[in-house]
């Protein structure tokens, strides 16, 4: 599987390998790859090497010295990183029980086990774990060097979709309105605002908001955000023609809830539009709903997006849509 990898010449392979090993993001796992005149060296899929690196993935050899479960398991296990808990998605109960042992036994650091124990469900979009090993559910994940404390049995959140709101975060200019319609914990939310970006944030789900204020005062951003802990639906009239971009981040309805949006949404307005769709005709359905709104805007499609696949028939997308009143 492909790694990343801050990419070097030779001559400064040495130094850089120290740089991301004291910043707890050197990957010991695989082993430094020499290809072409470079030098590719591994670092964690949520780590963030200093500005000016160049990042890319590579297949790199593991690392034979580091102990890893697929080195102690017959089968293949995958899992995602939150901070210092493992989450794992194993349904089958044996299958979990030796990713367990495997763990335990490997030379991954980490301190929580979690396994999905139910899908997504309802408004707050939370899901059950069950703890296989360890005793907190509470984590501080880093990404792009944000540091967000979160509580995956209390709150909804996703690693997986770092590079998405980078790609998001990077569009920013200073001062411009963004208007977060489905906050979560800030993970949008922080980074927009720390570009110096006035940011409006709502989450249905008290305990996202009382993570998101945490997260707030954590990157040190409580000058450039005000946050509701409200439907959105409910606010949108206090923010009439206001914002200048808008992130719509609740892939299963956002359909519903685009007549907010449009109202939100300023004089020229940028929404970035998330959507679950079937994979053989992923856009063409959100985007006629999108032209159908109502009769006060344009609507000029940016950019459609694959992020990535949700189940064997369905992708997760993003469009990007210029809404012009
Ligand atoms: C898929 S999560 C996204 C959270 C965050 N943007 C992220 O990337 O981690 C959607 C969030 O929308 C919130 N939510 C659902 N319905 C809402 C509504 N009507 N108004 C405001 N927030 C809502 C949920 O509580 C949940 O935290």
């Amino acid at each position: 599987m492909p790694c990343k990898c801050v990419k070097v010449f030779p001559v400064d392979g040495e130094s850089t390998r120290v740089t991301l090993d004291s910043l707890g993001i050197l990957n010991h796992d695989y082993k430094i790859l020499s290809h072409e005149g470079h030098l590719y060296i591994p670092i964690t899929e949520d780590g963030t090497p200093p500005s000016g690196m160049d990042i890319v993935y590579m297949d790199l050899l593991p690392n034979k010295t580091r102990l890893l479960p697929s080195d102690l398991l017959p089968f293949k296990i995958t899992y995602d990183r939150l901070g210092d808990i493992i989450l794992l998605d194993e349904p089958d109960a044996h299958q979990a029980t030796a990713a367990t042992i495997a763990l335990l036994a490997s030379d991954i650091q980490f301190k929580t086990i979690l396994n999905k124990a139910s899908e997504i469900q309802g408004d707050t979009r939370v899901r059950k774990w069950s703890l296989l090993s360890g005793n907190s559910t509470e984590t501080i994940h880093k990404e792009y060097g944000f540091e967000f404390l979160v509580d995956v049995s209390k709150v909804y959140f996703s690693p997986r979709l770092a590079t998405e709101r980078k790609r998001i975060v990077d569009q920013v200019v200073p001062k411009e309105k963004v208007f977060d319609m489905f906050s979560g914990i800030g993970p949008f939310t922080v980074p927009i605002a720390s570009k110096g970006a006035i940011v409006t944030a709502t989450d249905i789900n008290d305990l996202a908001i009382d993570y998101l204020l945490k997260n707030i005062s954590k990157n040190n951003v409580e000058q450039n955000v005000t946050a509701h802990n409200d439907d959105v639906r409910n606010i949108a009239n206090d923010y009439s023609n206001w914002a200048d971009r808008i992130i719509m981040n609740l892939p299963h309805s956002a359909n519903d809830f685009l007549d907010v949006a449009f109202n939100i949404a300023g004089k020229k307005c940028i929404l970035h539009y998330y959507s679950i769709s079937e994979l053989d005709d992923p856009f063409t359905a959100d985007i006629s709903a999108l032209h159908n709104v109502g009769q006060e805007h344009e609507v000029t499609i940016l950019n459609e997006k694959i992020i990535r696949s949700y189940s064997p028939h369905q992708v997760h997308i993003c469009i990007d849509a210029l809404l012009t009143r």
